[in-house]
């Protein structure tokens, strides 16, 4: 019995489509943040006298597709470790479930770092990256903590995530602004296999990422917020372009999604620089130097309401234990 705890990471050069399904080969790179405020941690027992894993979320017993995934990677561990006993798993979000904040990157690490202990084998850190990947993409960066790079690769081997700075030495924070945390209607990973069928525009989303890649990793050696947060702002907007222009087309936002975009150009017009990121779901995340921190929370607080806002600092990678 193991347990695991991995943060979220959001991207600032985002993952949006699959080259492999199956493996979950991305199309392109990514690079990330992990975050310290949202995090999953999941312990996995395997047990042979159960009949078939036993998968629970914040004390609710799953069924259906998601615990199909959770199963499809505890088969994985099993092959690998010539196991046969089904397993409990027990998982706790503390990150909303499915509504764009990530819960799938923090989910499938823990849950691979959790059942591999489990399971008794040793996995170095790419190892597990690795394994989180076949659970879900994002989950190969949230192995780490800080910058986080995923290379693609082209297959099992060479997909993996390498951290470019764990420990962060300078001031990039992100405020969650939490407009909607129901479950959205469109998973990630149906919408992103909806743009790279239908997108016309998805044939030059490579050639984004390959240039944001190289540009958000020299701001990154320059730590200039700035020029993260505004690659990071581009990038998203061409990201949500591939649904609005997939067939049939759609989106994440909803109207309080772009009611944040615009207070987040509005204080970027009165000098007080930040930025927004957007993933599949209506949440914004706001960019920013933490010395600007009071000027942007105070903003967003008075016109979106306090309660909504969470102050996320540069988390750490996962931790895994016995129990
Ligand atoms: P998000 O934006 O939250 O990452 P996704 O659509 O990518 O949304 O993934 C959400 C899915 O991830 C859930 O529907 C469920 O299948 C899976 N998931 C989330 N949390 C857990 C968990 N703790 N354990 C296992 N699976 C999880
Ligand atoms: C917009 O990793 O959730 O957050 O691999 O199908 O599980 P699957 O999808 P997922 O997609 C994340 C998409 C994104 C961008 C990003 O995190 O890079
Ligand atoms: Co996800």
């Amino acid at each position: 019995m193991a347990t695991a705890k991995a943060h979220t990471n959001i991207a600032l050069v985002k993952y949006w489509g699959k080259k492999d399904q199956e493996l979950i080969i991305p199309q392109t790179d990514s690079l990330s943040l992990t975050l310290d405020e949202f995090y999953t941690t999941t312990t996995v027992d395997f047990d042979q006298e159960l009949a078939s894993d036993q998968v629970m979320i914040n004390g609710q017993q799953l069924g259906g597709p998601a615990a199909r995934k959770v199963t499809r990677l505890l088969d994985i561990v099993r092959q690998r470790s010539d196991l046969t006993a089904r397993a409990r798993v027990d998982s706790h979000n503390h990150v909303p479930t499915a509504a764009g904040l990530a819960s799938s990157a923090s989910a499938f690490a823990a849950l691979a770092g959790a059942a591999s202990q489990a399971a008794g084998l040793q996995l170095d850190r790419r190892g597990l990256s690795r394994l989180a990947r076949r659970g879900s993409g994002s989950a190969t960066r949230s192995v780490y903590g800080g910058l986080v790079e995923w290379q693609a690769g082209n297959d099992d081997q060479t997909s993996y995530a390498v951290p470019i700075m764990e420990e962060v030495d300078f001031g990039i924070e992100m405020i969650a602004i939490l407009i909607d945390t129901r479950q959205k209607k469109i998973s990630s990973r149906f919408g992103m296999q909806q743009s790279v069928a239908t997108s016309p525009y998805y044939r030059l989303w490579p050639e984004v990422v390959a240039h944001d890649m190289v540009a958000v990793k020299k701001a990154i050696a320059a730590r200039d917020v700035d020029q993260i947060g505004a690659i990071a702002e581009e990038n998203a907007l061409r990201m949500h372009a591939l649904t609005l222009s997939a067939a049939p087309g759609f989106t994440y936002f909803d109207s309080d999604t772009l009611k944040a975009m615009a207070i987040v150009r509005e204080l970027r017009a009165n000098g007080i620089n930040c930025y927004f990121t957007m993933d599949a779901g209506p949440n914004v995340k706001v960019i920013y130097d933490r010395v600007n921190r009071e000027a942007v929370y105070s903003s967003l607080a008075d016109q979106l309401g306090a309660d909504r806002l969470v102050v996320a600092k540069p988390g750490p990678g996962i931790k895994i234990w016995n129990d």
